[in-house]
Parts: C-alpha cells; sequence; structure tokens
C-alpha cells in the first residue's frame, strides 16, 4: 500500500489530484498537508466530498516542521503543490515567494532527506521560471532563464534546490513547468477574474494589460493527468536523477479573444472593452506576455493533453456558466 503526501492538496490543482491518486486506487492512501491559507479566500469547497482514503492535516510548511516531517515520514512519494500562486503579490510584498515556495520548498526536501523512505518528488514548477523567452514554442533546453516576477525566481530557486538535493542526497524527482491551469474549481486567474467582473458590472469589462498577451492555457483534467504521469516516470528514476518537462497546451490565445468567449457564454452583446494598459502591455508586474510551451518531451514520455487553449477555455466558461445558472 502507498502513501502519498499532497502539499497544497486543498488548492485547485491539489484538491483534483488528491481525488484523482485515491479514486484511481482505494489501495493508495494520500495526505493532503496545507495550511488552508487560500481556502481563506473562499476556496474551501475544494475538501468537500473527499475520497476516504484522503485525509487532511493542517499544517504551515514553514512553521509547522514537526508535523511537515512527521507527514513526510509515513508517506512514499510527494507531490509538492504549496505555494504562492499570485505573481503579482510579489511585486508589493517580496517576501511571500520566499516564504511560502522557497523556504516551504527547502523544509520538506530537509523532512524528505531525513525521512528513511520518502524520496520521491514532483514539483509544481512553473513556465514562468523562462521570462520572456526568445524562442517559441519554448523547450525545456532553453537557456539562460531570466524570471521576470518573484514567483517566477522563487519557482526557479525551488527547481534548483529540489535538483540540488537529488545530487546530494540521493532524492529523484521530476519538475512539471506548468503553463496557466483552467477549470471551474479556480478561483484565480483570467477567466475567473472576469466572470467575477462582469456578474456586477455586464456593460463594461476591465481587461489587465492591453488585451493583446497571449498564452498557453491548459485545462485542468490534462493537468491531473500530467502530474500522474509524472508519479509513473518518476517511480523507474534511479536516486539521484532529475527530469524537467514542460506542460501546456498546444496552441495559445489572446485575453481578448478569452473575453470574447466569456461574454458570448454569458449572453452578453454589447459588453465595452476598457484596457489598463499597464507597462509595455502588461497586466500587472511580472506579467509574462507570451507563453507557449515547447511539449514534445513529455509527449515522448507518455503525456499529451486533450484540449487545445481555446478548448480548455470554452470547456472553463461552459462549466462555470452551468453552475451559476
Ligand atoms: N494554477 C496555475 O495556473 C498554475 C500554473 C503554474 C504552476 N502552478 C503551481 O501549481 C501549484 C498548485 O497551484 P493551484 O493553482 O492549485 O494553487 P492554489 O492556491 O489553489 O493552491 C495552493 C495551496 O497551497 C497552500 N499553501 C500555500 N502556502 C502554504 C504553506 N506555507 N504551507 C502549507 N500550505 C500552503 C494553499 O493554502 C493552497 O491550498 C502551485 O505550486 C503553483 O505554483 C499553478
Amino acid at each position: 500500500m502507498d502513501k502519498i503526501l499532497v502539499t497544497g492538496g486543498a488548492g485547485f490543482i491539489g484538491a483534483e489530484l488528491s481525488r484523482g491518486i485515491a479514486s484511481g486506487n482505494p489501495k493508495n492512501e494520500v495526505i493532503i498537508l496545507d495550511n488552508l491559507s487560500a481556502s481563506n479566500r473562499g476556496k474551501s469547497f475544494n475538501l468537500t466530498n473527499l475520497p476516504h482514503n484522503v485525509e487532511t492535516v493542517r499544517a504551515d510548511l514553514v512553521s509547522d516542521q514537526h508535523t511537515l516531517e512527521r507527514a513526510v515520514q509515513e508517506c512514499s512519494m510527494v507531490f509538492h503543490l504549496a505555494a504562492n500562486v499570485s505573481v503579482e503579490v510579489g511585486s508589493f510584498d517580496t517576501s511571500v515567494d520566499l516564504r511560502n515556495n522557497l523556504i516551504a520548498t527547502y523544509n520538506l526536501l530537509e523532512a524528505m532527506r531525513k525521512s528513511d523512505n520518502c524520496k520521491r518528488i514532483v514539483f509544481t514548477s512553473s513556465s514562468t521560471v523562462y521570462g520572456e523567452p526568445s524562442i517559441i514554442p519554448t523547450p525545456e533546453s532553453y537557456g539562460p532563464l531570466q524570471p521576470i516576477s518573484m514567483y517566477g525566481s522563487s519557482k526557479l530557486a525551488c527547481e534548483s534546490f529540489v535538483s540540488g538535493y537529488c545530487g546530494s542526497f540521493s532524492l529523484s524527482s521530476i519538475i512539471l513547468r506548468l503553463a496557466n491551469v483552467i477549470g471551474p474549481q479556480s478561483s484565480h486567474g483570467v477567466i475567473y477574474d472576469f466572470m467575477q467582473r462582469l456578474q456586477y458590472s455586464p456593460q463594461e469589462l476591465t481587461v489587465r494589460g492591453n488585451g493583446k498577451q497571449q498564452k498557453s492555457y491548459l485545462y485542468i483534467d490534462d493537468c491531473i493527468e500530467a502530474l500522474k504521469t509524472a508519479g509513473q516516470v518518476l517511480e523507474r528514476k534511479e536516486p539521484g536523477a532529475t527530469e524537467v518537462y514542460n506542460v501546456g497546451s498546444t496552441d495559445w490565445i489572446r485575453v481578448t479573444d478569452i473575453a470574447a468567449i466569456v461574454t458570448r457564454s454569458l449572453g452578453l452583446q454589447d459588453t465595452k472593452l476598457l484596457f489598463t494598459e499597464g507597462q509595455e502591455g502588461r497586466g500587472w508586474a511580472g506579467d509574462v506576455r507570451e507563453m507557449l510551451l515547447d511539449c514534445k518531451k513529455f509527449a515522448a514520455d507518455g503525456w499529451r493533453p486533450g484540449l487545445n487553449s481555446h478548448e480548455a477555455v470554452i470547456e472553463t466558461v461552459s462549466k462555470l456558466c452551468q453552475i451559476s445558472a
């Protein structure tokens, strides 16, 4: 029987992953470790209807080292998702990504170093580690990596720590550089933002930046499949190994096209788009304007997305419309 630790398991992706692992095999046991900081922003529904073989432990990766070490000791593998996920927050509080991303990851790796069994980790990194790359679609081999946000730089630092612990202490790891992940359960990101704004003001929609940003969006189900595939690939890795994979869809979509899909789905015809413009058209400090990942490497190892960005946006919006109807 395998026990698997999912840090950040109360979040958007973590809750779906925990459900997926637990319901995929009743012999699997999942421990969710989460400080519920995101749930305080109204996301506690993520934890409802969890299968019986999922246990939830409320703990902070930075301040509850003892609880963390106990959970790690019980498990054979970790999916490490706990993090601050807001790029914007780092532009006005530079300590958030240091604390919840880098120090949290360091504490987890230390707990793994000290444990007898738990030596495998899947880490959810981000496309933001590439900054604004000159090669698009961007392959994993692209460099130098020059993030333009504190979030991106903390993720890159975490990747580096994960790799260092693998090399020095015989851990093995898969690092997934995720594109934007979307789905009806998400409570952050552009679609969520548009739906919220239009609820209160259907006549006009403020688009952050110049609306020309184009990025790749990955549907939540495809993201969960990617995480599960990463877990399987990791089982075949030797101690000390680190593998990095991009995880995104095969196309990108403009912010204004997302706005059009959302307004059309809500039956709005005359919504006026207002643009904040921002520095060089960015939505916020650290916003990467163009992002499309080359995912051929992960495809060769068994993972492909089922939906492209357009389909992922349409699926998310249509499910949200059904929920709110
Ligand atoms: N959603 C995306 O578009 C996206 C894109 C790229 C990468 N990622 C990465 O995937 C992971 C999951 O993202 P998500 O969208 O589910 O985010 P989320 O905010 O929904 O979930 C993150 C969870 O981590 C928990 N957490 C934060 N700090 C913690 C700490 N110090 N100790 C314990 N728990 C803590 C939060 O309470 C939350 O439940 C993150 O690492 C994120 O950086 C997400």
